[in-house]
């Protein structure tokens, strides 16, 4: 039970930091991001790419995003915590869920015709 309360503040906070309120934890997150190759496969914005999905906006919860990450054993590694820290992981949820939704291409002129 103990352990829900601290899942449950730690999702309080992430609220908190993706409404801007501790923004230096996603601006970490885009560090850690990078530093753990993520981008690699998820492209540098989360936006996905050829070897991975799309990141960005994840509606998962971090609770689901942080045992995906340590237990995976499909074609993404598994991250232990010896390799990325419960901090950079919280992080890297904070800089993906609050990454900011791309244009309307319909609004882009270039791309209207
Ligand atoms: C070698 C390529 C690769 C790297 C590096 C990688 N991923 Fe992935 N990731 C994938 C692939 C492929 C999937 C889809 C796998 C599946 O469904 O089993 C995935 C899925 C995920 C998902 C689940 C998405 C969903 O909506 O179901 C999360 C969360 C995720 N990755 C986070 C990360 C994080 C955080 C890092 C860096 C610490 C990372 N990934 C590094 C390839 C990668």
């Amino acid at each position: 039970m103990r352990y829900m309360g601290m899942i449950t503040a730690v999702a309080a906070a992430l609220l908190v930091s993706a409404t801007g309120a501790f923004a230096a934890s996603a601006e970490k997150g885009r560090v850690a991001f990078g530093k753990n190759g993520c981008w690699q496969c998820h492209g540098w914005e989360g936006q996905g790419g050829a070897a991975g999905p799309t990141l960005a906006r994840t509606k998962l919860p971090l609770e689901a995003v942080n045992a995906f990450v340590r237990n995976t054993n499909g074609p993404m590694p598994p991250f232990s915590k010896k390799i990325l820290s419960d901090e950079d992981l919280a992080d890297i949820y904070a800089f993906i869920s609050a990454q900011p939704v791309p244009a309307d291409p319909k609004t882009i002129p270039l791309l209207a015709h």
